[in-house]
């Protein structure tokens, strides 16, 4: 179905190419507007662009003409997609800070609609440590989509990362963001620490943020799945479109796991970092410190382990996926608790590297199942998830039906 898409035109070289890739657009059945910078005019002239699209451009924030036709916010609520392509590395910082000085980046401000970002520039400008912080920062913002850009010659004479993506490529991504690829597909994730009481005021429990499990939810509920998301006590927001259970103890998370699977999931997916012990007792009053007497003793029993029991389901068995934070024999240790647990994929990582991991935004992990594995490099967390994602489809696609 034919989209409305805002193609917001940034300086750079590439710019003769959005030329090309309106038309293709256009071609696929979507109304284009075009917004150009002023940098982009030093490339492309605007009636080219208004040629091609069949509307007028606009430049200016300011221009009280072309405001009294379509103002910016009304352009900003018309566009279904906002696709900046050539993307300059100045505008990924202005759009990673939030900047709104001029229409583009008003309108990138002001839109609900999906960004989707085309990077074009200079190698050396790519690789810069300030533009890739820009983009672990827009990658980290469920709003934009980075796309591109790819390896190759340059218009300078530079070889490397940073040449715009063809413009076909471009039209099939627009396409693959229509596309809802988990549609009909239930999916029940477990997120976070569990507290397991001793008193009514203290608890044990573990460093787990959340945010692996929040991500995949996210991830997949953008995908078009129908997301259940069990979750422990932690401070994330609930991703759009994701239904979300609070739990506090391990068996607490049990019995909404296991509700929410007899009610029928094609995937469990279990990141959350369940307490394998709770306390035997838990005091009905404040345990009091008793001057003089031992330390007291606290004697644990074991918790149920959740994702064993949807794995050893005899019925209604959905693909079932654990995860294993490791400090040593990551691949050892995660192969054996794939084969022990009876899963059919494990995602490991490695949580004694700093920066990455247990409550980081970035994380590195290794993916094992009966047949193989895949190495995922780091990466922020959201994108990490969309490529596990992906991983996971593919393995339910080769499942027998
Ligand atoms: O055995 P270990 O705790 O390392 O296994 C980790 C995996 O098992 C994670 O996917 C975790 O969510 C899950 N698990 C569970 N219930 C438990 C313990 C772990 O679902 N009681």
């Amino acid at each position: 179905m034919g989209k409305q898409i805002l193609l917001g035109v940034t300086g750079g070289i590439a710019a003769y190419k959005s030329a090309e890739l309106v038309r293709e657009l256009r071609r696929q059945g979507h109304e284009v507007q075009v917004v150009m910078t002023s940098g982009a005019r030093a490339f492309v002239q605007p009636l080219t662009f208004q040629a091609l699209s069949g509307h007028p451009v606009r430049e200016s924030l300011l221009d009280p003409e072309a405001e009294a036709g379509m103002g910016h916010i009304e352009l900003a609520k018309w566009a279904d997609l906002v696709l900046v392509a050539p993307a300059s590395a100045d505008i990924m910082a202005k759009l990673a800070c939030g900047l709104a000085d001029d229409l583009l980046t008003t309108v990138c401000l002001a839109t609900e609609a999906p960004i989707a970002l085309a990077p074009a520039m200079n190698q050396a400008m790519w690789r810069n440590a300030r533009t890739q912080r820009n983009r672990s920062l827009l990658v980290e913002d469920s709003q934009f989509r980075l796309w591109g850009p790819e390896a190759g010659d340059q218009a300078c004479g530079d070889t490397g990362p940073g040449r715009m993506l063809e413009p076909e490529v471009l039209v099939q991504e627009v396409a693959a963001l229509q596309e809802q690829p988990l549609a009909n597909l239930r999916v029940v994730i477990t997120a976070g620490p569990t507290r397991e009481a001793l008193d009514p005021v203290r608890y044990i429990s573990n460093h787990s943020s959340g945010r692996m499990g929040f991500a995949l939810a996210e991830a997949a509920a953008q995908q078009g799945a129908d997301v259940t998301l069990v979750a422990g006590p932690v401070e994330q927001p609930t991703p759009t479109g994701v239904t979300r259970i609070d739990v506090t103890s391990a068996r607490e998370m049990k019995n909404a796991v296991d509700w929410a699977v007899a009610a029928g999931t094609d995937w469990f997916i279990a990141t959350a970092a369940v307490a394998d012990y709770r306390p035997l007792a838990i005091a009905d009053q404040k345990m009091k410190k008793q001057a003089g007497a031992d330390a007291p003793v606290i004697e644990l029993e074991e918790n149920p382990d959740i994702l064993a029991g949807v794995a050893g389901r005899t019925e209604q068995r959905p693909l079932t996926i654990g995860f294993a934070a490791e400090t040593r024999n990551l691949a050892d240790y995660a192969r054996d608790k794939l084969s022990r647990k009876g899963l059919d994929l494990i995602v490991a990582n490695d949580v004694s590297t700093p920066g990455l991991g247990f409550n980081s935004d970035s994380n590195a992990v290794e993916v094992f199942w009966g047949g193989g594995s895949e190495r995922f490099e780091a990466r922020p967390k959201r994108e990490l998830a969309r490529d596990l994602i992906r991983l996971f489809h593919s393995h339910q696609n080769s499942r027998p039906a």
